[in-house]
């Protein structure tokens, strides 16, 4: 299967989930492009303009893994903006992950991944799978190692 794996990270704990859903799912015989989503201009501040890594279509995937981290409690805003202006996903395989700083997915990781869900629905997909990873955990390493099987058995 053909994998885009679109994800915003700040400071790099959400874009390493998703390397290794990468490297999992590479290892299974996917071919596996990350998209990263950033944001520039403005103050610096989110949301400036979202810009993603060159690739203006969805279209070549037959799946897609969206990554973000939780900012107040909350989807993170630049990715809320790169979701809403997503091309028809009817017919792909979809999955969602976020990473959080706080313990407990219902401390904002639940209701993000929520919010993805809802997007990705909003453009016609099936959402296969969701996953939250706790970074502040003593239990990070299991966490991780959970969310990225979780996500990649859907592409099995
Ligand atoms: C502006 C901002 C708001 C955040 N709000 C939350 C929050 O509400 N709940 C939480 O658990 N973590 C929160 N965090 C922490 C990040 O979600 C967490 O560190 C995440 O793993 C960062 O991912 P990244 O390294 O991919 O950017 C926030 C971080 C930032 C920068």
């Amino acid at each position: 299967m053909n994998v885009a794996i679109p994800v915003h990270s700040r400071t790099g704990n959400t874009r390493s989930v998703a390397d290794r859903m990468q490297q999992t799912l590479e290892s299974a015989g996917h071919a596996v492009r990350i998209i990263d989503v950033r944001t520039t201009g403005g103050s610096g501040q989110e949301p400036g303009e979202t810009v993603f890594d060159g690739v203006t279509t969805l279209s070549g995937y037959d799946g897609i893994i969206f990554g973000s981290p939780v900012h107040a409690f909350s989807l993170a805003p630049d990715m809320e903006a790169f979701m809403k202006v997503l091309p028809p996903l009817e017919g792909k395989t979809v999955a969602c992950f976020v990473t959080q700083a706080f313990p407990f997915p219902w401390m904002g990781g639940t209701r993000a991944v929520r919010q993805m869900a809802k997007l990705c629905r909003a453009r016609g997909a099936t959402v296969s799978g969701t996953g939250v990873v706790n970074w502040g955990r003593t239990c990070r390493e299991k966490l991780i190692r959970r969310a990225v099987e979780k996500i990649t058995s859907v592409f099995r």
